[in-house]
């Protein structure tokens, strides 16, 4: 059977490392695309080199035409500019929209039967744009942000409780920002909730109202280490993740920004929400019963995310 074509839009830091990482775990062969003339093509070139050694086969092709992406089964969306210091994730909205309506024409001509993946923020107004821009049915068209905020709680929690990560489960809800929603009790450590853990003594209840607003503030903890630019190593594994589940059909039950239509009580907006992702797309909406203090901060994280496409809406009114 002919391999996969994963055709990658953004051939920045996090476009390299979905390059490599698309390769490491031989999803299909790689198109790696970007405006500036070169970049795409020496990535390309070095991973390429890098293949024999890390024993992986998958063909690269570095590119700055979007014609190369004709027919791509996954196309993953890094265009875009990153947040610097300082920058709120609305402050990038403004440069990202305009890129998001170019590459939702490209993919509107040249592969309008793939699953695309956005990660470019202010994600949740992002990857609402590009399904607009481009005219892909709903369920091919899904934001990264929860696997990604799932995770870095996780690391967190494992590291607290000096457990391995893979036996820490976690969920976030809501919108990719400072007011997502970390979801307490539906996270824990092989099957045990947060909240009994606290009970039985192996934390408290400030270190992990602490955790979780670290986990909130995820990204901007990050932006102001690396200085010059935003998080790209856990970003790219999250959405290598997604870009798995479509694939190889295996039906993940991952946190991602979805398309709503009456789940939640919310119509025609992205949020994060669970999402079962197989040969499908987005398979299924999982609606999960949230106690009163939860929908409060769901409520809010939404508010943000519709203030996001409202501004969105001003700029392209053509988008709505
Ligand atoms: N079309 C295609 N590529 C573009 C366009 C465009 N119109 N505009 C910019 N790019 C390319 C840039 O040339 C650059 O190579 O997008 C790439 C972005 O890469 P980086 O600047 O390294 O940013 P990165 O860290 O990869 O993050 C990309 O993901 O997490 C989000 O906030 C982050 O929005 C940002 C995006």
């Amino acid at each position: 059977m002919a391999r996969a074509k994963i055709a990658l839009i953004g051939a920045g830091q996090i476009g390299g490392t979905l390059a490599l990482l698309t390769g490491l775990k031989e999803l299909g062969d790689i198109v790696l695309f970007d405006v500036v003339e070169g970049v795409p093509q020496g990535k390309s070139l070095d991973i390429a080199e890098a293949s024999p050694v890390l024993g992986f086969d998958a063909a690269y092709t570095g590119v700055n035409s979007y014609e190369a992406i004709a027919g791509a089964d996954v196309i993953i969306v890094t265009a875009g500019v990153p947040r610097k210091p300082g920058m709120s994730r609305s402050d990038l909205l403004d440069i990202n929209l305009k890129v998001m309506q170019q590459v939702g024409a490209g993919i509107k001509e040249y592969a309008p039967d793939a699953f695309v993946i956005c990660i470019t923020n202010p994600l949740d107004a992002m990857v609402w744009a590009l399904q607009k821009a481009s005219g892909l049915p709903t369920n091919k068209v899904v934001g990264m942000a929860g696997v990604l905020d799932s995770a870095r709680f996780r690391y967190f929690l494992a590291d607290e409780f000096k457990v391995s990560v893979e036996d820490v489960t976690a969920f976030v809800l809501g919108g990719h920002g400072d007011d997502m929603v970390p979801l307490v009790r539906y996270s824990g450590v092989a099957g045990i909730p947060l909240p009994d853990l606290v009970k039985m003594g192996w934390t408290t209840q400030e270190k992990v109202d602490a955790i979780v607003e670290r986990t909130r503030k995820g990204g901007g903890e990050i932006v102001n280490l690396l200085k010059t630019g935003s998080a790209f190593y856990a970003p790219a594994a999250s959405a290598i993740e997604m870009a798995a589940s479509y694939l190889r059909d295996k039906k993940r039950l991952l946190p991602c920004a979805a398309y709503l239509s009456g789940e939640y009580g919310l119509d025609g907006l992205y949020l994060g929400v669970p999402v079962l992702i197989g040969a499908g797309g987005v398979e299924k909406i999982v609606e999960i019963a949230l106690d009163a203090n939860e929908q409060a901060m769901l409520d809010k994280s939404v508010a943000s995310v519709k203030e996001l496409i409202a501004e969105c809406q001003k700029i392209a009114p053509g988008l709505a």
